[in-house]
């Protein structure tokens, strides 16, 4: 099991919506037993509340349910997954510091990055904007930049773990005539 954690600061807008698009993606190329998603705040604001209303609009307009609910990042979550994915600098920055005072080592780049150096339009700027306060609209920029992302993330994950296609799989062992 691979398992991939999104990281933003309150965990109810940006990393809700890359935990989402990252699991439908997921289970549309039929992967669903092979990877754990979850999501993650650096702050603790919003424990236990459901993702910003905009984020489950967006995630509604695209016929994905979530039923995550805000939490803090753990110092636990640095040994249980795999992949951090993470918002902005700042962010980056808190869970490099946290991942070496913990560890004292730094995080390896497969294990701690931006999810943005997975955007194949990526133009200069490396961050998800926070769209927080902002309208509605950023939100929908915000899941497409994730979606693209995390279409390339996948792929680059698919490689590294050594998972292939469901039809993949079944090429290798033909049926019996
Ligand atoms: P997120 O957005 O980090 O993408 O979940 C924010 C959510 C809440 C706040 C800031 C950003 N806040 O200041 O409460």
């Amino acid at each position: 099991m691979v398992k991939v954690l999104f990281v933003c600061l309150g965990n109810i807008c940006r990393s809700p919506l890359g935990e989402s698009s990252f699991r439908q993606l997921v289970k549309n190329k039929g992967l669903s037993e092979f990877f754990e998603v979850d999501s993650a705040g650096t702050a603790g604001y919003h424990i236990g509340k459901k993702p910003d209303h905009r984020a489950l609009e967006v995630l509604d307009d695209n016929d994905i349910k979530t039923n995550h609910l805000g939490r803090k990042l753990s110092i636990e979550d640095l040994d249980v997954f795999d992949h951090i994915a993470v918002m902005d600098e700042a962010n980056f920055e808190y869970v490099h510091n946290m991942y070496h005072k913990a560890k004292g080592t730094p995080p390896p780049p497969e294990k701690l990055f931006l999810i943005r150096d997975f955007d194949p339009e990526v133009r200069g700027i490396q961050e998800v904007p926070d769209p927080y306060y902002e309208p509605k609209e950023v939100f929908e920029e915000v899941y497409q930049v994730l979606w693209r992302s995390n279409e390339a993330l996948l792929i680059h994950l698919m490689g590294l773990h050594g998972i292939q296609l469901p039809e993949e799989n079944s090429s290798e062992e033909p049926t019996p005539l």
